[in-house]
């Protein structure tokens, strides 16, 4: 996507050819920096320290930290270091799991003097079909929004969408999951306003979302975590669209703390919900959701600490609890099924639930049941 005339991705191969630049997201909205990851434990300090973050970018940057790790050292034994580093950095999002599957089966195989020049162009591969991926979601989600634009009778004013954490461009290699559609409608003339949760602890709706859609036009507003429900019952939101990080076979999808109560206020207020995502955010291994998906639990000063730019025009921290008290640091939960609308893929929109995702990846229901 665009900031001012430039195009970005949020991962690209340096000009060097082996180096990965990375946006930094810790730094945003404030500052637009660019850092150099330069091996797998640059790579894998990205991940851990959310300077990259959200499920498909997660995927990508550790994509090309196993290309790193092979440009050093190509036997098996640090495949499987790497890999493993790599898979430790944050539990939730399955994209990270499924990137590093596919980079070791593709690398085992092949001999060590091959493995470097095939890392990356896998990981070039990722990074590629990533965009095409999102961009299908964007289309999807754009026939959706519209048919819901051209339904609404009788209402004036813009339409409105809620949306949770960043699912933007940022959150992916480019496009986005969640605000791909919202990008779509709004280039077609739809008079889209977005609803940005701010979403603590990290605010990645106010520093990222807010960010991503003024870089591109999009009319929002960020509202504190809470008042979803309110505007909800107000007639004041006609959709919702959030990500996820990893999705069930059953439907059930995790995503951002605080998304599950966004969408039982949707369906007491009968709100549609809708989460977007690729395919490879889908768990096929994962029964229930609810029961099984692994959330990550960060460090309390998330909670007690505030990040900010002060006056002075410096960044820095705010402490905003009492001292010496204790908090929890939940990254994720899980809304079931049942509380899903539907799910926006790259091969088509499906209900949330078992039979809907076979029905658009035909390929995982003749697969034997794991
Ligand atoms: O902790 P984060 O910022 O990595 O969490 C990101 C999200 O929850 C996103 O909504 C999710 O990864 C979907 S991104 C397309």
């Amino acid at each position: 996507m665009k900031i001012g005339d430039k195009s970005y991705r949020s991962i690209w191969l340096n000009r060097d050819g082996w180096s990965v630049d990375i946006i930094d997201q810790t730094l945003l909205p404030h500052d637009l920096g660019i850092r150099t990851l330069k091996s797998v434990e640059d790579a894998a300090g990205a991940i851990r320290s959310m300077q990259v973050r959200g499920a498909p970018l997660i995927g990508a940057t550790a994509a090309y930290g196993m290309a790193l790790a092979m440009r050093t050292q190509a036997d098996d034994g640090h495949i499987e270091r790497a890999a493993g580093m790599l898979l430790a950095t944050r539990p939730t999002a399955v994209n990270l799991r499924w990137a590093l599957s596919r980079m070791t089966e593709m690398l085992h195989p092949l001999p060590p003097n091959e493995r470097s020049d095939a890392a990356y162009e896998l990981a070039r591969f990722i990074c590629d079909e990533d965009v095409d991926i999102n961009a299908s979601i964007g289309r999807h989600g754009h026939e959706l929004i519209t048919k819901m634009w051209q339904d609404r009778s009788g209402k004036s004013g813009a339409f409105n969408i809620l949306t949770h954490c960043n699912a933007g461009w940022l959150a992916t290699v480019d496009w986005g999951t969640a605000l791909a559609p919202i990008y779509r409608a709004h280039d077609s003339g739809i008079p889209v306003h977005v609803w940005v949760d701010e979403t603590r602890p990290r605010n990645q709706g106010a520093a990222l979302t807010a960010w991503e859609l003024k870089a591109h036009g999009v009319p929002h507003d960020v509202i504190v975590d809470n008042a979803g429900g309110h505007l909800m019952q107000h007639g004041l939101v006609d959709l919702c669209i959030t990500g996820t990080d990893r999705t069930a076979r059953n439907g059930d999808v995790c995503n951002k703390i605080g998304t599950y109560l966004k969408a039982l206020a949707a369906s007491d207020n009968t709100v549609p919900f809708y989460v977007a995502l690729p395919g490879p955010t889908i768990d096929w291994d994962m029964a229930d959701g609810v029961a099984g998906i692994p959330i990550e639990e960060r460090d309390p000063g998330e909670v007690t600490e505030v990040q900010g730019r002060l006056a002075s025009g410096e960044t820095g921290m705010v402490k905003i609890t009492p001292d010496g008290v204790t908090a929890r640091n939940f990254a994720f939960d899980v809304t079931p099924a049942r509380l899903v609308t539907g799910l926006i893929t790259e091969r088509g929109i499906c209900s949330a639930s078992e039979q809907g995702l076979i029905s658009l990846y035909p390929e995982e229901g003749k697969k034997e049941s794991r």
